[in-house]
């Protein structure tokens, strides 16, 4: 199963990939959370990518394409992958079409996670994260048991630097301008299913699964 999670910032993409993970052991492959390692390791892409990344600025399309096309070629990416976050423009997704088709893989869907733009300042000022495993928490609608420290591991958890109203605003304006024509891009290609992203996360879950043909 080769899938991208489409939607605006903070719309569950990260929380949906991690249950089809769970279910299905097929890796999520979020851009945001290769180049947010990068930053925090300090690599040369991080130190491109940190400042744009916190301003709620794209990293340019070159670079990221050139991650995920490394990161398709990982053996365990051979069952299936989810991609999250990636494509976010039009250049990004004209580049996926090739890199597939030169890594002989197909795109299976697309899911587009509709969430209101109101709900969605609310979900990102309230996310939490865990800097060492990667859980997320929501202060209000997923809390941890023991407030600010992630319950596997205990590490204290952290907010997103563009996790402010004002850097999900512009998050927010980016993904309309940028991002959101590619739901007419994969609707032309006969590969988008929309679905509601507001209610429980399981029970959006549900709805992923039966728009992927699993319930
Ligand atoms: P990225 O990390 O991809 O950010 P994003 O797309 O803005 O998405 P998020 O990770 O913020 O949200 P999400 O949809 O995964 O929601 P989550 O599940 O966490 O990218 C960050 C930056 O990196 C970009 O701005 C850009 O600079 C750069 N970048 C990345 N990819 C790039 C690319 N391809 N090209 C160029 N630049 C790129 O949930 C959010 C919150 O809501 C959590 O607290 C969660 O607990 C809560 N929640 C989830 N589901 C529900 C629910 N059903 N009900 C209530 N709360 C919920």
């Amino acid at each position: 199963m080769n899938l991208i999670l489409l939607g605006p910032p903070n719309a569950g993409k990260g929380t949906q990939a991690k249950k089809l993970y769970a279910d299905y052991q097929i890796p999520q492959i979020s851009t945001g959370d290769i180049l947010r390692k990068a930053v925090r390791e300090g690599t040369e892409l991080g130190k491109v990518a940190g400042p744009l990344m916190a301003s709620g600025a794209y990293v340019p399309d070159d670079i990221v394409i050139g991650i995920v096309e490394e990161r398709l070629k990982e053996p365990d990416c051979g069952q299936g992958f989810v991609l999250d976050g990636f494509p976010r423009t039009i250049p990004q997704a004209e580049a996926l079409e090739r890199m597939l088709a030169r890594l002989d893989k197909r795109l299976n869907g697309v899911v587009s996670l509709e969430v209101p733009h109101e709900k969605l300042v609310e979900r990102g000022s309230g996310r939490r994260s865990c800097p060492a495993d990667g859980t997320v928490y929501h202060v209000s609608q997923n809390p941890p048991k023991r407030a600010g420290y992630c319950d596997k591991c205990g590490t204290g958890l952290v907010q997103r630097e563009d996790d402010t109203p004002e850097v999900i605003e512009k998050r927010l304006r980016k993904y309309d301008a940028e991002t959101s024509p590619l739901k007419e891009f994969y609707a032309q290609r006969g590969l988008l299913k929309s679905i509601d992203g507001v209610g429980s996360p399981e029970g959006i879950y549900e709805e992923l699964r039966k728009a992927l043909g699993k319930a």
